[in-house]
């Protein structure tokens, strides 16, 4: 990771060395923190942060479900992001993440009264899951985790403690030989990657799961707009294990991973083992929308 020149933290831009916690931060030992992960690109006209209110909203949200109260509102976290932006005056695209944690003061589980501490860090960030993979493809092990379950734990929330479950998913799968982990619920219904919403086309049919058992995914939303501006029929269904090895093309989503195209499943070529038509055409969309080619999605992009 590019170090940056400053991180915001709680009021402050400090320099990155100094943006530091305490040993017995309460979010370290218990995993109640929420954070986002947006990004901003180089655009002909600047840097531009990709639907900072959505991510911003979404932050909100998390804190909101997991009873943290946040000492900022939503305007004012959205100016710190821009501001911080502008004073690290970055040459490349850009990663943001945001994170509201419980800090040092108070142990025990009961998380009420611990102190609640905001942060942002961003750096210059390229590709989550190579070039390579945007364009070729990536190999994917479906996990032997299922995804946390909705009865124990906040799919809609983007929750520190969720990512053990993604961390241990994506282990596995690296471990095994793949690039990423494809998780089902603990019915077998497809629910979502590591860090990623999932679609396949079957028959021109652009097809993804509801958000019944993922993070409601802002990439994700965008991709249908998209596919619905060509035209193309969206379905949102539970998408089983065998239905994914004979689709005709498959794809992730995510901020971090935009729209990487799956080229295997488990040792299943997917289609023609390659980037897929659909996938194609729908990933050079986002990038126009991201890189603000494309008019229509002005709105989504805050220059910075
Ligand atoms: C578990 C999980 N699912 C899905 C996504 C994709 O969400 P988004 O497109 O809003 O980045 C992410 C990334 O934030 C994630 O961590």
């Amino acid at each position: 990771m590019e170090k940056a020149k400053f991180i915001w933290m709680d009021g402050k831009f400090l320099p990155w060395d100094e943006a530091k916690v305490h040993i017995l931060t309460h979010t370290l030992h218990y995993g109640n923190g929420v954070f986002e992960g947006t990004r901003a690109y180089q655009t002909e006209k600047g840097l531009a942060i990709f639907r900072l209110r959505d991510h911003t909203k979404r932050l909100l949200n998390s804190a909101k479900i997991v009873k943290i109260d946040v000492p900022y509102s939503l305007e004012e976290l959205e100016k710190v992001q821009i501001e911080l932006l502008r004073k690290n005056g970055f040459k490349n695209n850009v990663y943001i993440r945001p994170i509201i944690f419980l800090g040092y003061g108070k142990m025990g589980l009961y998380h009420i009264g611990a102190p609640v501490q905001v942060a942002v860090a961003s750096w210059e960030w390229g590709t989550y899951l190579g070039e390579e993979g945007l364009e070729k493809g990536i190999r994917v092990k479906i996990s032997s985790f299922s995804r946390n379950s909705v009865k124990s734990t906040f799919g809609k929330a983007k929750v520190v403690a969720n990512y053990l479950n993604s961390q241990m998913a994506k282990y596995e799968a690296i471990e095994a030989g793949y690039e990423e982990a494809l998780l089902l619920d603990e019915e077998g219904f497809v629910a979502e990657g590591s860090g990623e919403c999932f679609f396949i086309v079957r028959d021109g049919v652009l097809i993804t799961p509801p958000n019944d058992n993922s993070l409601e995914s802002i990439t994700q939303a965008t991709v249908i707009e998209l596919a619905k501006d060509r035209g193309i029929p969206v379905e949102r269904r539970r998408i089983t294990r065998d239905e994914v090895y004979i689709a005709d093309e498959a794809f992730f989503t995510g901020t971090a991973a935009e729209i990487t195209p799956i080229r295997e499943v488990d040792g299943r070529v997917i289609g023609n083992g390659k980037r897929g038509e659909m996938t194609t055409q729908l990933q050079a969309d986002y990038f126009d929308v991201v890189y603000g080619r494309n008019p229509k999605y002005h709105h989504y992009l805050t220059f910075i």
